[in-house]
């Protein structure tokens, strides 16, 4: 039965919620800034309502956060379900109406069809929402064809979306679109969350500033719609959990239909800071006791497949001079693994590289001050393996012996439980016989044909790994980002933003992803010149100050750098690690610049602060304009520092140089109201700027 009062208010630090009982949908006729605690409910609500006008039946409907087809709602419903082969049009009745402070549940029965909705809503850190819906079936099986994790009614002043579509090595484009009647659909079928963006989005009041950030929380497909309803409402229709073919329930059978996270904020820093706190608090395995996130070097681009445990062994002692923490051994280490046409799934050290297996390399490294860490595509299999050999159906497959690969590879098929007991001996193996602190988990293809329940085998492989090798610390990577969500960093350290080191195609990829991401989870690696996937060239001092902002590494061979280039790297990495501590725990903002070609960021952590500005182009005025800093005290003196080494031809642009040698005493109003005028006059120029702040 539902509750009497057909009112619930949430209350997060800074935001407010409130729901409206409606028949037998529930409105949220209220998300924003912290209401006063004297507002009237039920005279807040008397205030949202429209008339019925000609054209509208006489009970009008309302999108809610339950629409359904019947009480004439032609918008797109919250679920399609089919049953007895027939699509079958809903009659869910609201079932359950309770919720105080941070927490309401709702629930929803249709007695006919024998099914039942559960929706929680939880503020969290950061006044993140979290919602989590399910699905039970109590009467008879039912086909789910459509099933959202969440419907969210907004006010129509949120006019603009912003989403992030992107492809391999050019992922999280941020791109910026006008909401209107048409329904914007963005999906992925790839099985994982995949490079077409939609799954991080934010809504903006395009006026005053203020912006809802949401993610479909998914390890594989999703669905979200944004549409302006028949009231010109702003709608967020969001399915985190949308297997091909549907979602099938055996009577009494049950389905999680996902969680979404959202989100309200004032303006896009503070809704970045929100997430980011949240991700740091509640997502994060472990957070509070991390050890500062050490430097790699990881061997894909500096040796690629052509690895000998000499060859690597020098490359240790190079990292080691460079002042990197970490070796991480990537793709090439394991049996006939000589290029990517074989070999996944036979998880055995390569004896023809490694004759006495990796300890005497893992020995080595250690003996530098350093850990290791490998390289595994666990859910991979080659045709060209043993494995595939012993076991050619294990892999998906559809019908006959139609098997599509993509870079060679197949997938296994993590329904099968003797797949999941291989994956994880193979990798609970490797990790007893050789000291490994970290691993690199790689997914390098899409899922087709898909079994639509491999996000399962996924999930239990994880936790597997988190519970039996709680400090090894993992790297997620799908051909770089493709699949990045909470989903997937509850169990994980960092995720891979994307195979592109290019510093300038690097620079909005991080900026995308640190949208919602702090930037210890996100990593960053100096690559060769020219990168071998744009065959651009681009100095070693640009490339070190880009990749200062994230999880720092190196992913080149030290032994093709000049020696300027190495001294130039390891004064980087010195000042990385100087650094990190407020990198990976302040609060992250982007700093708006009119020169599109130049991309600018800062952390503020407590009282001290670090940035960068980085020109990618050639501005319309030789004279940048001034870099307007974010989250300072204005009335506080901080001495501003331009660390050294400093960015070589522009230097030369930099008047009175010994003075900004000392640094200079400014206020923060000085610093956010006028800014840095900083010579950012060619491509690839980047500044670093710190901030400290003097206690009198
Ligand atoms: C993918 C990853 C790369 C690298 C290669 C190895 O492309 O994204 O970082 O690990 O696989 O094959």
């Amino acid at each position: 039965m539902t509750d009497a009062i057909p009112l619930i208010r949430l209350d997060g630090d800074h935001v407010s919620l409130v729901f409206l009982r409606a028949c037998e949908n529930i409105d949220l006729i209220y998300c924003g800034p912290r209401l006063p605690g004297d507002q009237k409910l039920e005279e807040l609500a008397a205030s949202q309502q429209y008339g019925q006008h000609e054209n509208q039946p006489d009970h009008p409907p309302i999108t809610g956060i339950f629409p359904q087809t019947g009480g004439g709602y032609d918008g797109p419903p919250a679920l399609e379900i089919v049953q007895s082969d027939r699509v079958v049009d809903p009659d869910f009745r609201l079932d359950g109406f309770a919720g105080s402070d941070r927490q309401a549940r709702f629930t929803w029965a249709d007695e006919s069809a024998g099914l039942q909705v559960d929706q929680l809503w939880e503020i969290g850190t950061g006044d993140i929402v979290r919602v989590t819906t399910g699905l039970t079936a109590h009467k008879q099986s039912a086909t789910v064809v459509t099933a959202s994790s969440l419907v969210l009614p907004l006010a129509s002043r949120f006019d603009r979306l912003t989403w992030f579509p992107g492809r391999w090595a050019k992922e999280a484009q941020e791109t910026k679109l006008t909401i209107d009647s048409r329904i914007m659909d963005m999906s992925t079928h790839a099985g994982k969350p995949g490079f077409d963006g939609g799954n991080w989005i934010m809504l903006a009041d395009s006026g005053q500033g203020d912006q809802i950030g949401i993610h479909t929380s998914s390890l594989g497909n999703h669905n979200v719609q944004v549409f302006r309803d028949f009231d010109g409402r702003t709608v967020a229709k969001m399915a985190a959990h949308c297997p091909t073919g549907g979602i099938s329930l055996a009577d009494g059978g049950s389905s999680d239909l996902g969680v979404i996270e959202f989100c309200y904020a004032p303006n896009a820093d503070l809704m970045t800071q929100r997430f980011q706190d949240y991700v740091r608090n509640e997502i994060l395995p472990n957070r509070t006791n991390w050890a500062p996130r050490k430097v790699h070097l990881n061997s894909w681009e500096a040796l690629s497949f052509d690895l000998s445990e000499s060859g690597l062994m020098q490359l240790a002692d190079d990292a080691a001079k460079l002042g990197v923490e970490r070796l991480v051994l990537d793709d090439g280490w394991f049996k006939n693994r000589r290029n990517d046409r074989a070999a996944l799934g036979d998880w055995k050290v390569d004896e023809a590289i490694f004759p006495n297996g990796l300890t005497p390399l893992i020995d080595h490294v250690k003996s530098l001050g350093m850990d290791f860490g490998l390289w595994v595509e666990p859910e991979m299999i080659s045709p060209d393996s043993d494995l595939y050999r012993a076991h050619p159906d294990w892999c998906l497959h559809g019908q006959g012996d139609d098997r599509p690969t993509e870079r060679n590879q197949l997938v296994l098929d993590l329904t099968r439980p003797e797949v999941r007991k291989y994956i994880k001996h193979a990798l609970d193996a490797l990790l007893r016989d050789n000291d490994i602190a970290y691993l690199k988990w790689d997914h390098n293809r899409r899922l087709f044909p898909d079994n639509g329940c491999q996000q399962d085998g996924i999930r239990e492989l994880l936790k597997h790994m988190r519970e039996k090798w709680p400090d090894v610390e993992m790297e997620i990577c799908s051909s770089g980002g493709g699949r990045i969500s909470t989903a997937y960093l509850r169990h994980c350290h960092r995720v891979w933003p994307s195979d592109n080191n290019d510093p300038i195609e690097r620079l909005p990829i991080m900026q995308s992803w640190s949208r919602f991401l702090p930037l210890e989870v996100l990593g960053n690696h100096v690559g060769p010149s020219p990168n071998p996937i744009t065959g651009r060239q681009t100095n070693m001092d640009f490339r070190s100050k880009v990749a200062v902002f994230g999880h720092m590494g190196v992913e080149a061979n030290p032994a093709d750098m000049s020696d300027a280039d190495r001294d130039c790297l390891a004064a980087h990495i010195a000042l990385y690690k100087q650094w990190r501590s407020v990198l990976h725990s302040g609060d992250y903002a982007r700093l708006d610049h009119p020169d599109d070609g130049i991309f600018a960021h800062m952390v503020v952590g407590g009282d001290a602060a670090i940035g960068m500005a980085a020109q990618t182009g050639f501005g319309e005025n030789f004279n940048a304009a001034p870099v307007r800093l974010k989250g300072l005290v204005p009335d506080a003196q901080y001495l501003v520092q331009l660390p050294k080494p400093w960015p070589k031809k522009a230097s030369q642009y930099l008047p009175d140089a010994g003075r900004w040698g000392d640094g200079l005493r400014l206020t923060g109003q000085a610093l956010m109201q006028q800014g840095l005028t900083l010579p950012l006059t060619h491509p690839e120029t980047a500044w670093l700027f710190t901030l400290q702040r003097i206690v009198s």
